[in-house]
């Protein structure tokens, strides 16, 4: 096994997986259903490990940024279990896989408007809704959450993405709706799309990401200055939410394939957490049907492999 703290085996490592991504740039197709994202060059590739002591290692685009679409699910619901008790999260939203597609809308009309849980579309837009109606300044603290988690400052929101998001909302708002219908919504709808397109809408690169997450690696600390972001307790749910349904339909064959708590997003980037030793980032454009990152699945793959990571036994 290769000990994932030798720096010099890890970075081979990397640039080992970089190296071979271009092999699957011929499968999967970019998100088009946002136009904005449409226009990425599809064959890019980037990876990035941030260990729990904060040191960095990346390969390929690792320094690109990328819309983080819904990786952004989890920096909102980070937010919420922070500042919130967990009645006012809970009773509205359930911790269960959906087994179906991360937009769809079947479930919901047939659960009465409460979705299965916070990363499906109806289950991230029903968390932006507590926070519009509980937190001040709910970009702004959005936006700051993104930067301090990554230590990155310079980290902004892609206002052409929001926008192509928000022109194209009909099945987002129709989610919404729907959930306003069952009571369970209570703001205004094109408010509340807003903050969860422009949590879609931040644009991170892979170190970004890892950097970010991080801290679900460590316990809830972020390795990078020491903070508590979760309490322990916390922080383990929240691992536990990412391996169920981090990857929507698909998140039985990740934790098959991978077997790590992860995150996916239709910009093509892929987080990924070994416990108590590191966060991981990919990235490729490409998308396989369930919409997750075809060569960033199979990087995660190689990798774990490679290194021997294996917190499920
Ligand atoms: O709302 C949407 O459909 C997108 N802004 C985010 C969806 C997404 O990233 C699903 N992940 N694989």
């Amino acid at each position: 096994m290769l000990s994932p703290l030798d720096p010099i085996a890890l970075q081979r490592l990397l640039d080992q997986v970089a190296a071979d991504a271009p092999s699957h740039f011929g499968e999967g197709k970019v998100a088009d259903y946002i136009p904005a994202l449409a226009e990425v060059p599809p064959d890019g590739f980037g990876i990035a490990i941030c260990d729990v002591q904060g040191n960095v290692y990346s390969a390929g685009d690792g320094g690109k940024a990328f819309s983080i679409q819904s990786i952004s699910k989890v920096i909102n619901l980070v937010i919420a279990m922070q500042r919130l008790e967990e009645d006012d999260i809970w009773t509205r939203v359930g911790r269960e896989p959906s087994g179906q597609a991360f937009n769809s809308i079947v479930q919901l009309e047939v659960e009465k408007g409460v979705p299965r849980n916070p990363f499906i579309n109806a289950g991230a837009v029903l968390i932006t809704d507590i926070l519009v109606s509980r937190i001040m300044s709910i970009h702004w603290v959005l936006r700051e959450q993104a930067r301090r988690l990554a230590g990155n400052p310079d980290i902004n929101f892609d206002a052409r993405v929001a926008r192509s998001e928000m022109d194209h909302k009909a099945r987002n708002a129709s989610l919404a709706y729907l959930m306003k219908a069952y009571g369970n919504l209570q703001g205004n709808v094109d408010e509340v799309l807003d903050l969860y397109f422009h949590g879609c809408a931040l644009a991170m690169s892979c170190v970004d990401v890892a950097r970010a997450f991080a801290f679900l690696a460590n316990r809830g600390v972020s390795p990078l200055d020491g903070s508590v972001v979760l309490a322990p307790h916390k922080n383990r749910q929240l691992n536990a939410l990412l391996l169920t349904c981090g990857l929507y339909d698909a998140a039985g064959d990740f934790a098959w394939r991978v077997g790590l708590p992860g995150k996916s997003g239709v910009g093509g980037g892929i987080v990924a957490i070994v416990p108590g030793q590191m966060s991981i980032c990919v990235w490729s454009p490409r998308l396989d049907t369930y919409g997750n990152s075809v060569a960033g699945l199979r990087a995660l793959e190689t990798l774990v492999n490679g290194l021997g990571v294996a917190p499920l036994g």
